[in-house]
């Protein structure tokens, strides 16, 4: 009989569930919102990057019907050959206007912009500069650019300085930073990190995933939220959280985007969206600039939510937006807490190393402008009820 190759991979489940990390992927029964059933529980939901309620707004779901009846469901090519359909580009033009960019490139996914991107500027004889907090997407497109990669402790703007004086003044340099960090909720350090990139002449880049639809005017990011246009090269940004649907995005000059399309491998080598995806994401822009007051709720329940859990006494970090990590330390206790939560009827993941620092264990919650607030008194008087049980909090 063939010994199965794959044995190892057993094994190292089997070290997961040992130490307490594995995870069971928990099931949505209904439609993505503030409260759902998951697993077949009803529970109010703190762990979906629908900042917005954009992923069951009826102006969405109807363009993407429309969507669907005139082109159909799939593209059947990547955009380079017969894939890019004229409303491909009417997204790629909506978007550059509302970033106040030149050009607009779109790609399958965030992550697919991030690492397509980071990988197809740069090359083995340059260098990236990057916050050691950054999202895996830029790590992975750094990586594959064989490009040197410099890492500085997280917002350090002196210890980013020092690297950058470090290295050959004729060395082609990228300094990069997430917009707003996925773990924590705090902003990147723009104005000072462009700075540095206009002193060392470096290509500036940020990634805004989760400041899209968030932070800035009408949800522009954050560095309309900064006031830093012209100085970020290349801006990310994503479809697939607040905009409600799927994708990436990256804006910038228009050498930069016809660049992309010729040398970004994932635009290249990957089937484009399908029409209904680029029809929802383009009446998610009508939204975000005819419907303003969603992102004014949303920001109304943060500040409730998160003045909330400070009072309750938890360790809320450093957050400046939506993203609200309930720190607690240990990767265990996380876990625990994330499990008894749900068990009351709220969702929060728990997350533990590797995905954040070892000690730094957390159950992190994220409010969106659809919950009521009786959804969120809810959630706060179960995170009492919690977290005075598991000693968390007096
Ligand atoms: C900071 C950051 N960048 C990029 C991405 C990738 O975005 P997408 O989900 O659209 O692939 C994410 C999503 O997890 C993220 O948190």
């Amino acid at each position: 009989m063939r010994r199965d190759p794959l044995s190892y991979l057993a094994t190292e489940l089997n070290t997961l569930k040992e130490q307490g990390l594995y995870r069971k992927l928990r099931i949505l029964e209904d439609e993505q919102k503030p409260k759902t059933t998951f697993d077949h529980r009803s529970v109010v939901n703190l762990s979906s990057n629908n900042y917005l309620g954009l992923t069951t707004h009826p102006r969405l779901r109807a363009c993407a019907l429309e969507a669907i009846r005139k082109y159909g469901v799939g593209t059947g090519s990547v955009r380079t050959i017969a894939g890019t359909m004229d409303i491909h580009m009417e997204l790629e033009r909506r978007l550059a206007e509302f970033k106040k960019t030149e050009a607009v490139v779109v790609f399958q996914s965030g992550f697919a912009a991030n690492a397509g991107t980071v990988s197809a500027v740069l090359g083995k004889d340059d260098v990236v500069v990057s916050d050691e907090l950054n999202h895996a997407s830029i790590i992975d497109g750094s990586r594959l650019s064989r490009a040197a990669i410099k890492v500085f402790p997280h917002k350090d703007i002196d210890a980013a300085r020092a690297i950058l004086k470090s290295l050959p003044a004729a060395q082609r340099k990228l300094l990069i930073t997430d917009g707003v960090f996925s773990m924590d909720g705090d902003l990147g350090p723009l104005p000072a990190l462009c700075d540095l990139a206009e002193e060392f002449g470096c290509i500036m880049m940020v990634d805004d995933a989760h400041a899209s639809g968030v932070f800035g005017k009408n949800g522009r990011g954050t560095i309309d939220h900064f006031d830093v246009h012209g100085r970020v090269d290349i801006q990310v940004g994503t479809l697939s959280k607040a905009v409600g649907v799927l994708g990436g995005y990256v804006a910038g000059s228009r050498a930069l985007v016809e660049f992309l399309y010729h040398r970004a491998r994932p635009f290249l080598f990957s089937t484009s969206h399908p029409p209904a995806v680029a029809a929802a994401c383009i009446a998610a822009l009508d939204v975000l600039l005819e419907e303003p007051h969603i992102v004014d709720r949303l920001w109304d329940n943060t500040r409730f939510f998160q003045s909330g859990l400070k009072a309750l006494g938890f360790n809320t970090g450093a957050s400046e937006g939506p993203i609200t990590p309930v720190i607690v330390g240990d990767g265990a206790l996380a876990m625990k807490l994330s499990d008894r939560l749900f068990d009351s009827g709220v969702f929060a993941q728990g997350i533990a190393f590797p995905t954040v620092g070892v000690g730094k264990a957390r159950v992190r919650t994220i409010v969106t402008a659809t919950h009521s607030r009786e959804e969120l008194q809810f959630a706060l008087d179960t995170f009492g009820k919690v977290g005075r049980e598991l000693g968390i909090i007096q």
